[in-house]
């Protein structure tokens, strides 16, 4: 971890446009998405029943969770369908190099 609280999680040129990273931080499993040329990440833990949300199919910047259907923005975390209500937890990215960061701290 970078002394401002950032963690390494990937290499610029390893996320596709449209693609996602996963990666794990300590013990939370969270996902690096890259949408219009910009990252953005989010944890992979539903805010409904704990499902992979980060692993399930995106359209745009809405991913849908596996497990039950609940749709997120990515780039918010904003639940927008039921059955969840609340948003999925956002982090910010940053590039450094080129390593792509995820705050932390
Ligand atoms: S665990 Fe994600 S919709 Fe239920």
């Amino acid at each position: 971890m970078s002394e401002d609280g950032f963690v390494t999680v990937a290499r610029v040129g390893e996320i596709p446009e449209g693609g996602r990273k996963l990666a794990r931080i300590e013990d939370q499993e969270i996902a690096v998405f890259r949408l219009d040329g910009e990252y953005f990440a989010i944890d992979d833990v539903c805010t409904h029943d704990g499902g992979p949300v980060a692993e399930g199919e995106l359209v745009g910047c809405i991913i849908e969770c596996p497990r039950h259907g609940a749709k997120f923005n990515v780039k918010t975390g904003a639940a927008i369908s039921l059955p969840a209500t609340s948003p999925v937890p956002t982090y910010a990215v940053r590039v450094r190099g080129d390593e792509i960061q995820v705050g932390w701290a």
